[in-house]
């Protein structure tokens, strides 16, 4: 394994007295796109500017590219930062923006004019050099922000909510734009964000993060399908908590009592007989039938996944490709199922007061520890 770019090890930052980020350690490989995701407050932008060296950490180090940086000043590290507000200079052109590190660090003109120009091309803004930052919207001057970050080959490009002021269809195309920077760039980018669509869209790796604190690592996908807590699973989408008993084993699996079913689930963790447990499921996951067709259709039935609780529908979302199913169950507890339309029918399949079997395939299901 190559050494990573940079490595956090156990830094903790407090102002006032309070936590803004306790005991996070992060090892970040070159070239991968990572992601801060948290909710306002977290601690994603302090970790951001003790990257960039716009702040100290009272407790543990930071190493970029194989060297300490305690007490290294932001421009010698090999590190840019993209900010939310794009702080371009006002009176320069769009090209005089983009040339200031160069000619700070003292490149001839010709080679100023040739990296400014590239930088220009990937960001799709090869005409605008004349410019000024007020002759151009937001998004565009987000590009010359972005453009200025990596003129100057930076190991690692930090970007701090550098989206969230565009409107959304625009945040959309650029968040496919930066993602294919990066990857024609080849540099690590560690982008944050309070998004979640926007951090699985654009990551190889999410960093999800509450308090100061890390809450899992891992790949979209990881994180959405197997979740490490309650706070992930419910940060990241729309998820049913089921509650449950582990009652024994048979085989690889558990047998439960989930909302007064008997069930089998699968676990990544050891239980015994009698631990509490939470049952996760998406919206998705789950199966639902009108009970009279899986009475008066034995083919219906036997397909029909094997874990069954039963209730109530209690009203219909149209959502566009989708809609959502809400359901009581028979011990009272409320989930949210999503269906896709039956293309051939004109009305929708399930209607208020519909009594239902509710089911999942086996596996499926994530079981958490009990959390209170
Ligand atoms: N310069 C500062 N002075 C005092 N408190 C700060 C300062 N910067 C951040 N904080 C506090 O640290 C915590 C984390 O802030 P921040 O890193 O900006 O979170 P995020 O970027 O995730 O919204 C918050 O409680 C914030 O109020
Ligand atoms: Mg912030």
């Amino acid at each position: 394994m190559a050494q990573p770019v940079v490595t956090i090890d156990n830094v903790t930052k407090t102002f006032d007295g309070e936590y803004a980020v306790e005991n996070f350690s992060l090892a970040i490989e070159d070239g991968e796109f990572i992601t801060l995701l948290g909710p306002s407050g977290c601690g994603k932008t302090t970790i951001l500017r003790i990257l960039g060296g716009f702040e100290d950490c009272d407790l543990g180090t930071v190493m970029i590219d194989g060297r300490t940086v305690t007490g290294v000043p932001p421009e010698s590290r090999a590190v840019n930062t993209v900010f939310q507000s794009y702080a371009l200079f006002p009176h320069m052109n769009v090209f005089d923006n983009v040339a200031f590190g160069l000619r700070i660090a003292g490149k001839s003109e010709a080679e100023t004019e040739r990296t400014v120009h590239e930088a220009l091309k990937l960001v799709r803004l090869e005409n605008m050099g004349s410019r000024r930052p007020k002759e151009l919207s937001g998004g565009q001057q987000q590009r010359v922000a972005i453009a200025r970050a990596i003129v100057n080959k930076p190991r690692v490009l930090l970007l701090d909510e550098p989206l969230s002021a565009l409107d959304y269809r625009l945040r959309k195309q650029m968040q496919k734009e930066l993602k294919e920077l990066q990857q024609t760039l080849g540099i690590t980018f560690v982008l944050v964000t309070h998004d979640q669509e926007e951090a699985f869209t654009m990551s190889d790796r999410v960093v999800v993060m509450n308090d100061g604190r890390i809450e899992q690592v891992g790949s979209p996908r990881e994180i959405y399908e197997e979740p490490a807590n309650l706070y992930v699973a419910r940060f990241v989408g729309e998820i049913n908590v089921l509650d449950g008993t582990i009652t024994g084993h048979r085989g690889q699996s558990y047998m439960a009592d989930v909302e007064g079913a008997s069930v089998l689930v699968k676990a990544r963790r050891e239980f015994t007989p009698g631990d509490r447990v939470h049952v996760l499921l998406r919206p998705e996951d789950f199966r639902v039938e009108v009970m009279k067709d899986l009475e008066e259709s034995p083919d219906l039935a036997d397909k029909f996944a094997k874990a069954l609780l039963t209730g109530s529908v209690d009203r219909t979302y149209y959502r566009g490709a989708t809609y959502d199913v809400d359901i009581t169950l028979d011990d009272g507890k409320h989930i949210l199922v999503t269906e896709f339309f039956d293309e051939d029918s004109e009305t929708l399949y399930f209607h208020a007061g519909d009594r239902v079997a509710v089911g999942w395939f086996e596996g499926w299901e994530v079981v958490l520890p009990y959390e209170g």
